[in-house]
């Protein structure tokens, strides 16, 4: 098959490893990003996930390999520069500020991506980011929650609100780490929906780590399977769900 220039990928991950002591946490990842899609990354806890997305996005530097974005390798460069030039993330565990409403969290999320943190404190809060902050809040269902302290929000709403952060400024890629996690069976099918929109009406681009087979099988385009730190397979949920290597890490004790 040959590839069209619309089939380079967005990002290029080349032979990341990353050690902690005696524990080889990530052991040569290599994959591909392709725009438009969205990318699940799953395996057993602990084999790794979190480490990589820390690799990927400059909390961790690697003891190898380098990520590209855009064809330019942005390895050497701080997690602010990453974010500025279109790397987004959320954390397995909640970034949202309790103490500030929905609306104002979203705007402090939008504005870290404008310029530098120099440039973001003589910003006045509300500088032409009202519009597309309110679309958003429309897009993810929160207008009713505009207004509220993200602390009085349930646990699914705040993790909504969490991927609501990564994406307000239209990253090229967004990485999501457990978007599902902890989420109850009500407010999970929300977030489904409000991800498959993104990608569907925004062509958002994102990698997903998720636990939750139902929910990454159902919204991946394409699923990386990692065991151990390594790349085990890639292929389709099709070809992921049918393959006995993957049911082998997942039943085998690991
Ligand atoms: N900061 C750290 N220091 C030492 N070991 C770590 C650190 N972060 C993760 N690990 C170890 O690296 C391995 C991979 O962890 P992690 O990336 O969190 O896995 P996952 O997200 O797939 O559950 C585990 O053995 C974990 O204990
Ligand atoms: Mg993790």
């Amino acid at each position: 098959m040959t590839k069209t220039v619309d089939n380079e990928p967005v990002v290029r991950v080349r032979n990341i490893s990353k050690r902690f002591g005696g524990n080889q946490a990530v052991d040569d990842v290599s994959f591909d990003v392709t725009k438009g899609e969205i990318l699940g990354v799953i395996g057993p806890n602990g084999c790794g996930k979190s480490t990589l997305f820390n690799c990927l996005l400059g909390q961790y530097r690697p003891d190898n390999g380098s990520i590209e974005l855009d064809g330019i390798d942005v390895s050497d460069w701080s997690p602010p520069r990453r974010a500025k030039h279109g790397l987004a993330r959320t954390f397995q565990l909640l970034q949202i500020f309790e103490t500030m409403s929905v609306r104002d969290n979203l705007k402090t999320a939008a504005q870290e991506h404008i310029g530098s943190a120099a440039r973001r404190l003589f910003m006045r809060p509300d500088m032409g980011l009202d519009g597309e902050v309110d679309d958003l809040i429309e897009r993810f269902r929160m207008a009713h929650l505009a207004d509220e302290l993200a602390g009085n929000l349930s646990y699914g709403q705040q993790k909504l609100l969490d991927t609501a952060m990564a994406l307000v400024s239209k990253p090229a890629v967004a990485f999501l780490d457990e978007p599902a996690g902890g989420v109850n069976l009500t407010m999970l099918a929300d977030v489904e929906q409000q991800i498959r929109d993104l990608n569907v009406h925004d062509g958002a681009t994102m990698v997903i780590v998720e636990h939750n087979m139902e929910f990454i099988f159902a919204l991946a385009h394409r699923i990386v399977v990692m065991a151990e730190g390594r790349v085990l397979m890639e292929g389709t949920p099709d070809e992921v769900r049918n393959d006995p290597r993957v049911v082998e890490v997942y039943l085998g004790g690991h």
